[in-house]
């Protein structure tokens, strides 16, 4: 009888919290603004930013705070000078524990590798990282219209790959990226505690704990 089995062709890795810390670099920023602008924030509210645009994300810092256009856009630009000088001096050291031997171990085993990020700084980040080469696509934020939770930054990731999503494994941090991959349907590996990632298909509390024969077997 023929093999009916899905088959894992392709990770789709999330980049910020999953690869690297930057998720505090972002919070850091974000701090920053809001001290400057006198509006309140804190890591509770941070942790509803896990994942989401930067335009969404301050929408939600904001809630019923009315800003002009020009205000807000400028809020906008000024969190991301303070991200990018954040990741200025980013290098292979910021890297989580384990992930270049994980990326080397998916590559020997010719699954093809793509980035699924909302950033829209994803190439720098990566660039940075030292890790561009693993990758054979990026999408990010500026890849699609609709930011996580909408499915689509996986599944432009998927098209471009050439392969169904049926046959992907995205592997994510936030809550709302874990609702992109389910909505694209993926395969998830949720990076975090249970409370965030705990509607994924498997979880791991970090991503050097992640065991490949657990998510084949799986899968
Ligand atoms: C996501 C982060 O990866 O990217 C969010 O988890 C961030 O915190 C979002 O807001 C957008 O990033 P950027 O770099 O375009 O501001
Ligand atoms: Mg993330």
């Amino acid at each position: 009888m023929a093999d009916i089995k899905r088959k894992i062709k392709a990770f789709i890795f999330d980049l910020d919290g999953v690869l690297t810390d930057t998720a505090e670099f972002h919070y850091q920023s974000w701090k920053l603004l809001c001290e400057e602008q006198g509006i309140p924030f804190n890591r509770k509210i941070n942790e509803k930013l896990r994942g989401v645009s930067r335009k969404e994300s301050l929408e939600i810092i904001l809630g019923d705070r009315k800003v002009d256009p020009e205000k807000f856009a400028e809020m906008l630009e000024r969190k991301n000078n303070f991200y990018r000088e954040s990741i200025k001096n980013i290098s292979k050291k910021d890297l989580f524990p384990g992930v270049e031997k994980i990326l080397e171990e998916l590559k020997s085993k010719g699954i093809k590798l793509a980035l699924g990020s909302s950033s829209k700084n994803a190439h720098l980040v990566i660039e940075g990282l030292g890790i561009k080469d693993y990758f054979e696509i990026i999408a990010d934020g500026n890849s699609v219209q609709k930011a996580k939770p909408a499915p689509d930054v996986f599944l432009f990731a998927a098209e471009k790959l050439g392969v169904d999503p049926e046959n992907c494994v995205v592997v994510e941090d936030a809550e709302a990226g874990v609702e992109a991959a389910l909505a694209a349907g993926m395969f998830v590996v949720g990076i975090g505690p249970e409370e965030r990632v705990g509607k994924s298909h498997i979880h791991y509390p970090e991503i050097s704990k992640v065991k490949f024969e657990e998510i084949y077997a799986r899968f």
